[in-house]
């Protein structure tokens, strides 16, 4: 019987250069899609699954995160002298109960594995989740929900995957496939970053984990991977050679990659469409704009 996912690591140790100069003084982060940071999306849905404990591996230049998830007295005074319940009411995601929320300091930037391995104290003998909050997921029922329920039955270890255009395999791990099962696939091996042409399919791995706690060990062991840093996915790797199961769910929903600034942009496009106050000036503006006027070929 598979242990429940109560806990989810946050790892937002990263630079963020391809942000640059934005994130220069502000943690990509807290860079908004429409009016919601982006931690706020990651939070929304953790606590849809079922998460209680909330743990941010984060760096130097990142307080703005803790401030973010603090009480702010001063505005709420505010807000309730002005009689803004409503503007109350949308500050009231962003408390998290004292103690559960749990900020660990990654001191150099050594790769997402060694971020995950940073937070293995406050990880007893149990699974963890672990979200990249650069992967916003628009899906009817959250994705990590959606994996929770499939871990119920599976077990062992669960990635997030999804399929991607064969010329941009080598940007993601990738899934070498044992078995099919539909939504479902159970996995042989990972590769992060194939080499062009190596890729052993085009199933991709996104930022979103259920992990055994064996993966920490197994972060103990390996070194630096591709790139220098300490991959992820090599220790997931890892439990495969040593015998435990790893799968791959693909979701439902549509996966924005908004570490990088076109994802970014076509997020914002589409949550703003998605929300009732904004999507028909949106969608007049875009009407306005047509093909001809910002290059797109016709047809
Ligand atoms: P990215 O590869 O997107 O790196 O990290 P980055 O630094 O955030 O952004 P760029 O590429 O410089 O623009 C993927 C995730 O892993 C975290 C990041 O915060 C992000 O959530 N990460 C990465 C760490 O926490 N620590 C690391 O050492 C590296």
């Amino acid at each position: 019987m598979p242990g429940i996912v109560t806990k989810a690591i946050f790892p937002v140790a990263g630079m963020g250069t391809r942000f640059l100069p934005a994130t220069k003084a502000a943690p990509k982060e807290i860079m908004t899609l429409v009016d919601r940071p982006l931690i706020q999306y990651a939070i929304d849905e953790a606590r849809a699954a079922g998460i209680r404990e909330f743990i941010f591996v984060t760096a130097r230049g990142k307080s703005a995160l803790e401030d973010y998830f603090d009480r702010a007295p001063e505005l709420e005074n505010l807000l309730k002298e002005k009689g803004r319940d409503d503007l109350l009411d949308i500050l009231q995601p962003t408390n998290m109960d004292s103690g559960a929320i749990a900020y660990i300091r990654q001191n150099r930037p050594l790769g997402l594995g060694h971020a995950v391995w940073c937070a293995r104290r406050l990880i007893a003998n149990e699974p963890f989740a672990v979200i990249l909050p650069d992967d916003v997921i628009a899906a009817e029922k959250p994705c990590l929900q959606q994996m929770v329920e499939a871990y119920e039955t599976t077990g062992g270890s669960m990635v997030a995957a999804m399929e991607v255009p064969p010329e941009h395999v080598s940007a993601y791990g990738v899934l070498d496939v044992k078995q099919d099962m539909g939504a479902m696939v159970s996995v042989r091996g990972m590769v992060e970053k194939p080499a062009p042409g190596s890729a052993p399919s085009s199933l991709a791995v996104i930022g979103r984990y259920i992990l055994s706690p064996h993966v920490l060990d197994n972060l103990n062991r390996i070194g630096a991977g591709a790139g220098g840093e300490v991959q992820l996915t090599d220790a997931i790797a890892e439990e495969i050679s040593s015998g435990r199961d790893v799968y791959g769910l693909r979701f439902r929903g549509q996966r924005f990659d908004c570490g990088s600034k076109a994802g970014f942009l076509r997020a914002t496009v589409a949550f703003g469409l998605a929300r009732d106050d904004l999507r028909d000036d949106l969608s007049r503006y875009l009407a306005e704009l047509g093909p001809g006027r910002h290059g797109a070929p016709p047809g």
